[in-house]
């Protein structure tokens, strides 16, 4: 029987050492919920990195024992492959390029040639769990030469990838010295996916442009076989979000919370650590916010979480330098005795507490620069059950283009974004529920498990399709 592999940077368990003990926590990410219910089935499993470097072996084989249990493979990277395969070329060439702070990428052949070499792994560590036939799922801009690596060793496995960060328009993407090898490794697979329309269409260009094929409706044909490229927006377990926001434990967090927090309007600002997020251009808007609107001054709190992410990198740590400057500048202006306008938090916490900061927060700012999708947003959404709360949400996310009920902004345009805090502070009750209602709707029907199915389903007719190509 043809089984599922699915394939990330990360598996959906994080390792960490304590004590000399290996701790093994699950992954709380949209990707992993998604897949949960299918990767633990029969003999599907799931290849990638457990987020530590282990060299010793046998710590090794104590982790491929533990895991395996889940159906999960890991591959070890070693410290050399974190710092030039992830922290490198993954996160100071691609993520910069993709997201289009293409004057933050490095561009180093020592970096590449690691990429090629960890990509090389993944297929290796793939190649020893696949049969010919079975389907392999790819994921992210990390593992971009691996669907060609294995359709060379595996011609009539079925290879689907996608991509959870946006894809750059032509103009910005062949600025990449290696840009026809990664556009090589991707045509691997039998079906490419994106966030969104435009993010499919920019690839379409590239194709067309540095390689010469093309195709209609986002078929594209190599001569020797067909692909299909699509768009599929990423949903959110839905009901996850909302359950956990009506149990008691979150209701009583938000209560407390609240109370601590002490102004009647509650800001809420989540973000990984990433200048892709607009961090010091939302804290910007705020300022001026409260310098315009001085009888805010004492009833409103931006509740601000930071989540630390890939601090070994240079623009990471700059930026947290950055943000700590801000939120201080801001507060040592603004505050009093009784009142301090930003409340900020660098750490990670947990899901209920996450929830309970949405449910306090009557007005939610989302404001990336650039965002293949975001979840964040869709998870404020979700968790709003008494549909009383307003969505600030930046065009340049992926998710815009489905919650056109929010108030979409520019995350340039500092001033509209005032305005926009202003909006949303004002808006009447029944304005906000419909507007929520219609965002609730969207997202409970298109969640995490309808894309799931929606790709494989995508998949398997791009395969039956080609079949009929090839006889025809
Ligand atoms: O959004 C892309 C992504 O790679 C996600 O898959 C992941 O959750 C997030 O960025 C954080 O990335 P990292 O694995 O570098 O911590």
């Amino acid at each position: 029987m043809a089984k599922l592999i699915i394939v990330s940077n990360r598996l959906p368990v994080k390792l960490q050492e304590k004590d000399g003990k290996l701790k093994y926590s699950p992954s709380e990410g949209g990707l992993a919920t998604g897949l949960g219910s299918i990767y633990k089935k029969k003999d599907n499993l799931w290849i990638g990195w457990p987020g530590m470097v282990i060299e010793d072996e046998q710590k090794q084989k104590t982790v491929i024992e533990e895991i395996r249990k889940d159906n999960m493979y890991p591959v070890f990277l070693t410290e050399n492959e974190v710092k030039e395969f992830y922290e490198g070329f993954s996160n100071e060439t691609l993520w910069p390029t993709f997201h289009y702070f293409s004057q933050y990428a490095i561009y180093e052949q020592d970096l590449w040639d690691t990429y090629v070499e960890v990509n090389q792994k993944y297929c290796d560590e793939i190649l020893k769990h696949a049969s010919p036939n079975d389907t392999i799922w790819v994921h992210d801009y990390q593992l971009l030469l691996l669907p060609s690596m294995l359709r060379e060793k595996l011609p009539d496995a079925t290879i689907g990838f996608f991509q959870h960060i946006p894809f750059p328009s032509y103009e910005v993407f062949r600025l990449l010295p290696w840009r026809k090898e990664i556009l090589e490794g991707m045509l691997g697979a039998d079906l490419v996916g994106f966030h969104t329309y435009d993010d499919m269409r920019h690839f379409l260009s590239s194709v067309n442009r540095l390689i010469g094929y093309g195709g209609m409706h986002g078929w594209i044909n190599t001569g020797t076989r067909s692909l299909l490229v699509d768009s599929f927006p990423m949903g959110i377990d839905y009901e996850k979000y909302s359950e956990v926001a009506a149990s008691e434990k979150v209701l009583k967090l938000e209560e407390q919370y609240r109370k601590n927090v002490g102004t009647e309007n509650i800001i809420i600002s989540i973000d990984r650590l990433d200048y892709s997020k607009g961090i010091p251009q939302r804290l910007q808007a705020f300022e001026m916010f409260l310098e315009r609107y001085p009888e805010f001054h004492g009833k409103v709190t931006l509740v601000m979480l930071v989540v630390p992410s890939r601090d070994a990198v240079e623009k990471y740590k700059e930026l947290k330098e950055e943000v700590d400057e801000l939120v201080g500048r801001i507060n040592g202006k603004y505050s009093d005795i009784n009142w301090n306008p930003i409340q900020y938090f660098y750490r990670s916490l947990p899901l209920e507490v996450l929830s309970a900061f949405y449910r306090m927060a009557n007005v939610a700012l989302v404001t990336p620069m650039r965002d293949g999708m975001n979840l964040v947003c869709k998870e404020y959404v979700a968790s709003k059950l008494d549909q009383k709360g307003v969505l600030i949400l930046s065009e340049m996310a992926g998710a815009s283009k489905e919650l056109s009920d929010a108030l979409l902004i520019n995350p340039n345009d500092i001033n509209k974004m005032v305005e926009a805090l202003h909006e949303a502070l004002t808006m009447p009750e029944e304005e906000q529920k419909m507007h929520m209602a219609v965002m609730q709707d969207t997202l409970k029907r298109y969640n995490i498990h309808h894309w799931v199915s929606l790709f494989m389903d995508r998949l398997s007719y791009v395969k039956i399709k080609q079949m009929s190509l090839e006889t025809s």
